[in-house]
C-alpha cells in the first residue's frame, strides 16, 4: 500500500503552489514505507475510543453510546485490556490516567506502582555493589505492588458519570476472561517471544501454555478463569476485595514464594494518587500532561519550550530534525539528574517548564553542528524495547477527554502470575536507578533522585497528553515505548501544531528518538535517507530501529473527532461514536 503522505503528494502535485507548501512535510518520509502503513483515519461525531486492541476499544466505545463519559469509558477500556491484552494491559501492573474535564478543569491519577516497603537502595545490586539486571528485571524483587485497580477505581469515583457501577464497568472484562477469547495475532506475536520468561512459573504455564508446553496461538481459545474470579471480587467489593483479604494474600504468597519481598501490608497499604497535571504552553496552545513520578511531561514541555523558540513551520526539515534532537538531548539529560518521585524528593518542575530555563538550553544550540552527549552530561547504554505499554485515547461528547497509559513494563511484566489469582505481575522497579551509572533496560541513567527506597514510585517515561486549543481538547495522544515514549509525544505535537499533519499522518510518519545517552539518534524505518545525511554530516550518529511505538491518539477538528490507532502495532481500533 501506498505511503499516505505519497498518494497525497500525486494528488496535489497539480497545484504548484499546494506542492511548494506541502513539500517540508513530504520530504520527512521516503516515498514509501513497508514497515509503518498509513494509519486510517476514522471520523466521528460523538465520542471516540482508540486502543490498541481492537475488543477492549469497541467497549469503551459501547460504554459512550450507553450515555458514559471519557472516564467511564476509560476504566471500562482499562479492565478490559487486562484481559484482551495480556502483555500490557493489566491489573497486576500500574500507570497514569491524565483527565480532562467538560468544565476545564484537569487532574491526573498517578497509579504507579510502589516499592514494597522491604526495598532499599541496595536491593538492585550484586555482592560487589554493582547494578544487578537480573535481580531488577528477571526476579520477582522487581515486582512494584499494583496500582491499577486502585487507580481505575479512583478514577471512576471522582470523575465517572455516576451512570455506572464500577461493576458494569466491569462486566465485559469479567465475561471475556470467563468465556474465554480468541487468541489473536498481536498477542500470539509476542508469546513465543517472553517463551521462557513466563514458562519459568507453573501458575502462569497454565495460562498461557497449551498442555503439550508450546504457548497458545492465534485462533486458540484464551480462558481466564481465575482472572475472571480476581475481577468478580473486585467488581463487588471494590479495590478493597484487591488489596486486602485473599486476593492480596495470594499475591503476596506467590511473590514471596518466588523469591521477592512484598507483603499483604505492602498491597493494603497502597493508594492511587490524584495529582495536578504539569502544564505548558506551545504557540497558543496549552500542553496539559502527566507530572512526576512520570518524567513524561515535565520533559515533553521542557523540549517544546525550547523548540517554540525556533520556526519550525517554515524550517528546513533536516534544521528541524536537527532541532528536536538537540532538545532530546537536553531533556534527557535533566531527567537523570533531577526527576524522581514527588512524594520522596524535591523535582525542580517549574525550572524544567519554564520558558527562560528553555532559553538557556537554547543558548547551547549550534544550528550547524550536533552537541556531543558528554557535552552536556555523563553515560550509559540503551536496549531494543518491546511493545510492552500501552496508551489509549478517549473523548467523549460532554467535552471530557482522557489519555491514559499503563504498563507491566516488560511484555507481560516479571512473567509471573500469581497463583490461584489469574493476576499477571509487573518488573517496574527496573524504572529505578539501581545505581547511578547503570541504565535501566531502556538505557535510561537516574541519579539519587530515582533510587530504589521502601513506598517509593519509580520514575516512568509514560506520558499521556491532551493538548488544548482555547481551552477546549484538541489532541489526545501517549504512547508506550519505553524511553521513546516522550519523543514520540513530542513528534505527534509537532507534527500536528508545526507541520500542519492531520492525525492519522502523524501517527504513522517515521520518528527518531535520541535520549542523551547513548550518543545516538534512532531513526525508524522510512525517515528519508536525505535527512539520515544531513543528521550525521552535523557530527550525529544514526543508527535504524525498529517502529515499536503505538501512539492512538485523537484529534479534534472542525470537521469532527478523528481518531488513528497506530499501525506499528497490529489489532489497534479508533472506535467512533
Ligand atoms: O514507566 C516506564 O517508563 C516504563 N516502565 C514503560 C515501559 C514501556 O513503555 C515498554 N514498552 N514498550
Amino acid at each position: 500500500m501506498r505511503n499516505i503522505r505519497t498518494a497525497r503528494a500525486h494528488r496535489f502535485c497539480a497545484f504548484a503552489l499546494a506542492c511548494t507548501l506541502l513539500w517540508p512535510i513530504l520530504a520527512r518520509a521516503q516515498e514509501s514505507n513497508p514497515e509503518i502503513p498509513p494509519a486510517q483515519a476514522v471520523l466521528a461525531h460523538n465520542g471516540m475510543v482508540v486502543a490498541q486492541e481492537a475488543r477492549a476499544a469497541r467497549i469503551g466505545a459501547d460504554i459512550l453510546q450507553k450515555g458514559g463519559n471519557a472516564v467511564d469509558a476509560a476504566v471500562a477500556v482499562g479492565f478490559a485490556m487486562a484481559v484482551t491484552y495480556p502483555r500490557a494491559g493489566n491489573i497486576g501492573g500500574g500507570g497514569f490516567m491524565l483527565i480532562h474535564l467538560a468544565n476545564g478543569d484537569d487532574s491526573s491519577i498517578d497509579y504507579r506502582e510502589t516499592a514494597p516497603a522491604r526495598i532499599n537502595a541496595k536491593s538492585f545490586l550484586d555482592a560487589q555493589g554493582n547494578a544487578d539486571p537480573q535481580k531488577s528485571r528477571d526476579s520477582a524483587l522487581a515486582i512494584g505492588v499494583p496500582g491499577t485497580v486502585a487507580g481505575l477505581a479512583l478514577a471512576e469515583e471522582r470523575y465517572g458519570s455516576g451512570h455506572f457501577t464500577l461493576a458494569e464497568l466491569m462486566a465485559p472484562a469479567i465475561a471475556m476472561a470467563r468465556d474465554g477469547i480468541t487468541f489473536g495475532d498481536d498477542r500470539a506475536e509476542a508469546l513465543p517471544n517472553e517463551r521462557l520468561r513466563l514458562a519459568r512459573w507453573p501458575a502462569t504455564r497454565k495460562i498461557f501454555f497449551k498442555s503439550d508446553g508450546s504457548p497458545l496461538s492465534p485462533g486458540d481459545r484464551f480462558v481466564q478463569s481465575d482472572l475472571a474470579d480476581t475481577l468478580e471480587v473486585i467488581a463487588r467489593e471494590g479495590p478493597v476485595g484487591f488489596y486486602e483479604g485473599t486476593i492480596a494474600d495470594e499475591i503476596a504468597a506467590a511473590v514471596q514464594a518466588a523469591g521477592g519481598v512484598m507483603t499483604a501490608e505492602d498491597l493494603h497499604d497502597y493508594r492511587a494518587i490524584e495529582r495536578k497535571p504539569v502544564r505548558g504552553t506551545y504557540r497558543g496552545y496549552d500542553i496539559v500532561s502527566m507530572p512526576p513520578p512520570s518524567s513524561g511531561g515535565v520533559e515533553l514541555i521542557e523540549m517544546l519550550n525550547i523548540l517554540e523558540g525556533y520556526e519550525l513551520a517554515t524550517a528546513d526539515p533536516a534544521e528541524e530534525l536537527h532541532l528536536l534532537v538537540e532538545a532530546m538531548k537536553r531533556a534527557y539529560a535533566d531527567r537523570t539528574l533531577f526527576l524522581g518521585d514527588p512524594d520522596k524528593v524535591q523535582n525542580p518542575v517549574e525550572r524544567l517548564t519554564s520558558k527562560d530555563y528553555a532559553a538557556l538550553w537554547r543558548a547551547t544550540i549550534n544550528l550547524a553542528r550536533a552537541t556531543p552527549a558528554g557535552a552536556i552530561r555523563a553515560g550509559g547504554q540503551a536496549q531494543d524495547e518491546g511493545r510492552n505499554t500501552t496508551h489509549f485515547s478517549v473523548v467523549d461528547h460532554f467535552g471530557n477527554a482522557v489519555a491514559n497509559t499503563y504498563t507491566l513494563n516488560f511484555s507481560y511484566g516479571v512473567g509471573l502470575v500469581a497463583e490461584g489469582t489469574g493476576v499477571l505481575l509487573n518488573n517496574e522497579l527496573d524504572d529505578f536507578a539501581a545505581k547511578p551509572e547503570s541504565p535501566n533496560a531502556y538505557g535510561l541513567l537516574g541519579a539519587e533522585a530515582n533510587e530504589p527506597a521502601p513506598g517509593k514510585r519509580p520514575l516512568s517515561s509514560m506520558t499521556p497528553t491532551i493538548v488544548l486549543k482555547d481551552g477546549k481538547p484538541f489532541l489526545i495522544t501517549g504512547s508506550p515505548g519505553g524511553s521513546r515514549i516522550i519523543t514520540t509525544v513530542l513528534q505527534i505535537v509537532v507534527d500536528v501544531i508545526d507541520r500542519g499533519m492531520d492525525i492519522a499522518s502523524a501517527v504513522s510518519a517515521p520518528r527518531i528518538h535520541n535520549q542523551w545517552m547513548p550518543d545516538q539518534v534512532y531513526a525508524e524505518p522510512g525517515l528519508a535517507p536525505e535527512l539520515i545525511d544531513a543528521l550525521q554530516a552535523r557530527g550525529d550518529t544514526v543508527v535504524p530501529t525498529r517502529p515499536f511505538t503505538s501512539a492512538n491518539s485523537i484529534m479534534i477538528t472542525p470537521k469532527g473527532i478523528i481518531g488513528a490507532a497506530d499501525p506499528r502495532t497490529r489489532g489497534g481500533l479508533a472506535a467512533g461514536q
